[in-house]
């Protein structure tokens, strides 16, 4: 059905061009009725554009008001479903419910809008067209609620990208997301429901929200995963179950650039084969073995990056000498963390001396 009629109206819009020449800038005479196919006409949405050439496109750029936004939409559309929304650079205030009319889209970007409030409802006509929505604000000190506050009724919506001064999120029941990615400045708790109902995600980023703390199988149910990225948050330590996996696929859990100081044992559960997991410039001073040792030994050709962290590099790094010189590989920066320099031949030594030090007898015990 869908698809016939988008072929139907290429075959259309193909011929058509093939009869009418396209106005040539400059040319444009405001008494002539002039419309592209399958554009509303040119100065009945001014200054959006309308284009139709990979997809059907509605760009709309430096408005000044919502009152400018819903005169355009006051136009009449001769098709009233577009590809691609485009609201950039404008000062909105608020999306209004009923705004758009009977318009819907099949993906909206709305970038740097001055918008503290969208309706709910105010996409209704799109809930079951949006496969993609992106959002960007900047952050001017006001602190607000989660923008899409009906996102739950989007049943097509694949890939959402939000970014502002957002200090909640709302439980996401999203059959159809494969792709998330949340900047939400203020958002310093993440519930543990929040992407239950989205059992598809395959990429997942979560950046530069002040999330202090994850709680235990808030990533589990996602058995698609292949990609999860924290960074530029405040997660300082990590709780048993709180990156505990269940997906086949998973090759990238980045927690780069936090101020992870401990890990619990336990934390770090079903990160294995191929995948990488980065703690990179982290606050983490000892690699606890009964931490690591169980990612270690599921990973095949995964790494688990250490670089960047400030290390003491004392008795609590033993355990690696253990290691076979295959499962050592998959540690990295440790030596670089310990201040060392050229991480293979003096990792070894450092592990000789360790094995030396450490576990022939107990400084730490009373001298009878
Ligand atoms: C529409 O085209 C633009 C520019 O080519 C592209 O960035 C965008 O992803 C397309 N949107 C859809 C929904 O296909
Ligand atoms: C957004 O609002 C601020 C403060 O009211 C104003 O200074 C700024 O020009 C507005 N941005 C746009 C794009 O109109
Ligand atoms: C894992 O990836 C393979 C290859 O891309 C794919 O066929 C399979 O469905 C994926 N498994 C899951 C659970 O997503």
């Amino acid at each position: 059905g869908v698809r016939a009629g988008v072929g139907c109206v290429l075959v259309l819009a193909t011929s058509v061009t093939a009869f009418l020449p396209a106005p040539l800038p400059g040319q444009y005479n405001e008494d002539a009725f002039w419309r592209n196919f399958p554009c509303p006409e040119d100065a009945a949405i001014a200054p959006c554009i309308c284009s139709f050439s990979d997809n059907f496109t509605l760009t709309c750029s430096d408005l000044d008001s919502k009152e400018q936004l819903a005169e355009i939409f006051k136009a009449t559309f001769p098709i009233n479903r577009f590809d691609y929304f485009v609201l950039e650079n404008s000062n909105i205030g608020q999306l209004q419910k009923g705004v758009f009319g009977d318009i819907a889209f099949s993906a909206v970007m709305l970038d740097s809008n001055n918008l503290t409030l969208i309706d709910e409802e105010v996409f209704a006509t799109s809930y079951n067209f949006l496969k993609q929505l992106y959002i960007y604000e900047d952050n001017m000190g006001d602190e607000l609620d989660f923008p899409i506050k009906d996102i739950n009724q989007f049943t097509k919506l694949e890939e959402i990208d939000i970014s502002g001064p957002y200090k909640t999120i709302i439980s996401l029941t999203l059959p159809e997301l494969t792709s998330a990615r949340l900047s939400l400045d203020f958002m310093s708790t993440l519930p543990a429901t929040t992407f239950t109902g989205a059992p598809n995600l395959i990429t997942l980023t979560l950046e530069s929200s002040p999330i202090i703390n994850i709680e235990p199988d808030t990533f589990k149910s996602l058995t698609h995963l292949e990609s999860l990225e924290i960074l530029y948050a405040d997660l300082s330590n990590l709780v048993e179950s709180s990156f505990a996996f269940n997906s086949e696929n998973l090759t990238y859990v980045y927690l780069s650039e936090n101020n992870i100081q401990t890990i619990e044992v336990g934390a770090l559960a079903g990160i294995h084969g191929e995948a990488e997991l980065d703690l990179s410039s982290n606050r983490l001073e000892e690699l606890q073995e009964g931490v690591f040792i169980p990612v270690v030994k599921e990973l095949t050709s995964g790494h688990i990056n250490l670089a960047e962290n400030p290390l003491l590099c004392g008795c609590d790094l033993l355990w690696i000498a253990s290691l076979s010189d295959e499962e050592k590989q998959r540690l990295q920066g440790v030596a670089k963390s310990c201040n060392i320099n050229t991480e293979d031949y003096d990792m070894d030594t450092l592990l000789d001396f360790l094995v030396y030090q450490c576990s022939t007898h107990t400084p730490g015990s009373p001298q009878m």
